[in-house]
C-alpha cells in the first residue's frame, strides 16, 4: 500500500453560496451556508486516503467544537491523526468562503495551524522514513515546512511542496523539493519574478520540478527538458473549493507509476472533486476514479 505523510492545516470551513460576490462594504444576501471540514493539509490528507493510501496527518488543532468534529471526520476518512496536537490556547483553524460564479473567495485564520511546530515534524520520523512521499504546504509556519522538506530530503523521501499560501522561497530549500506544485501566480511569487508572465518560463526557471496546475486547462510539468501538458478533463463545475487539494493527494498517491501517469491521474480527481460542494465533498474514491478514467478512454 501507497503511505503517504501530509503536514499541514486543518480548518473547519464557513461555506457561503452566493448570487455573486459582493463589492466591498455592501451586504448580500446569500443562497445557503453549511460548515464542513477543510484546510489544505487535511483535504490532501483525505483526497490520498480516499484513492486507497495509508495516510498519516501532522498538523495542530484546538480543543473545541470544530477540532472534535474535524478529528472525529479525519478518523472516519482512515487517516491516522497520531502527530495532530492539540491545543488548550487557541481555536481550531476556520475558513471563510464564498462560493459564486463557479469560483471562490476564501479567508483563512489559522488559529491551531499557526503552532505547528519543527519538533511535531521531527516526532513523526518513523512515519515519514517509511512513506512513499511526503505533502507540505504553506498554512503552517515556514519552518515547519522547511523542516518537513529538511527530513524528507535527509531521508532520500520525495517531498510534494504545494506552496500555497504563496510566499517567495530561497533558492536553497526549493532545491532540496522533488515537486513544487504551485498554479501560475504561485509560480510568480515563490521566485520572487511576479512580473513575468510566461508560466513555461517561470517553470523553466524553477531550481527544482515544477507540476504547475491550470485550473480546467489541466497542468504542465517539468523535470528535465521542456515543460508538457496534461488537457483538464470536461466536467460541470459546482465548486473549485479543493480541486488544488485533490490534485497534490492524488499526485502523490500516484507518483510511483511515473510523472506522466501521476499528472494525468491528479487531472482527472481533481476535476471530479469540482463536480460536487465543498474541499472535500467531490473528492472521488479510487473506484470512482478508475471508472471516469476508463470512461475517457473509451469515449
Ligand atoms: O484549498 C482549499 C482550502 O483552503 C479550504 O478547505 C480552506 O480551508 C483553505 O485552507
Amino acid at each position: 500500500m501507497t503511505r503517504i505523510v501530509v503536514v499541514g492545516s486543518i480548518n473547519m470551513d464557513l461555506v457561503t453560496l452566493a448570487p455573486r460576490f459582493p463589492a466591498a462594504g455592501e451586504t448580500l444576501l446569500g443562497e445557503r451556508f453549511l460548515t464542513v471540514p477543510g484546510g489544505k493539509g487535511a483535504n490532501q490528507a483525505v483526497a490520498a486516503a480516499r484513492l486507497g493510501a495509508e495516510v498519516a496527518l501532522v498538523g495542530a488543532l484546538g480543543r473545541d467544537a470544530f477540532g472534535e468534529q474535524l478529528a472525529r471526520g479525519l478518523s472516519e476518512e482512515g487517516v491516522d491523526t497520531t502527530h495532530v496536537a492539540w491545543r488548550d490556547d487557541v481555536g481550531s483553524g476556520t475558513a471563510s468562503i464564498t462560493v459564486a460564479e463557479g469560483d471562490n473567495q476564501i479567508v483563512v485564520v489559522p488559529a491551531a495551524n499557526a503552532h505547528v511546530t519543527p519538533a511535531q515534524v521531527e516526532a513523526a520520523r518513523a512515519h515519514i522514513e517509511r512513506a512513499d512521499a511526503v505533502l507540505v504546504q504553506m498554512e503552517i509556519p515556514l519552518e515547519s515546512v522547511e523542516a518537513t522538506v529538511r527530513l524528507g530530503r535527509s531521508l532520500d523521501v520525495p517531498v510534494i511542496l504545494n506552496p500555497a499560501p504563496a510566499q517567495p522561497l530561497p533558492t536553497e530549500w526549493l532545491a532540496r523539493v522533488r515537486y513544487l506544485t504551485p498554479n501560475q501566480h504561485e509560480l510568480a511569487t515563490v521566485l520572487g519574478d511576479e512580473g513575468r508572465t510566461d508560466f513555461r518560463e517561470l517553470i523553466r526557471r524553477a531550481p527544482c520540478p515544477v507540476v504547475l496546475t491550470r485550473g480546467g486547462e489541466g497542468a504542465w510539468y517539468r523535470e528535465q527538458g521542456e515543460p508538457r501538458h496534461q488537457a483538464g478533463f470536461a466536467v460541470d463545475v459546482v465548486d473549485t473549493t479543493g480541486a488544488g487539494d485533490t490534485f497534490n493527494g492524488a499526485l502523490a498517491v500516484f507518483l510511483r507509476e511515473g510523472l506522466e501517469t501521476a499528472v494525468r491521474k491528479a487531472c482527472a480527481a481533481a476535476a471530479l472533486s469540482v463536480t460536487r460542494l465543498g474541499a472535500q465533498g467531490g473528492m472521488p474514491r479510487r473506484v470512482e476514479l478508475d471508472a471516469f478514467l476508463a470512461g475517457q478512454a473509451s469515449a
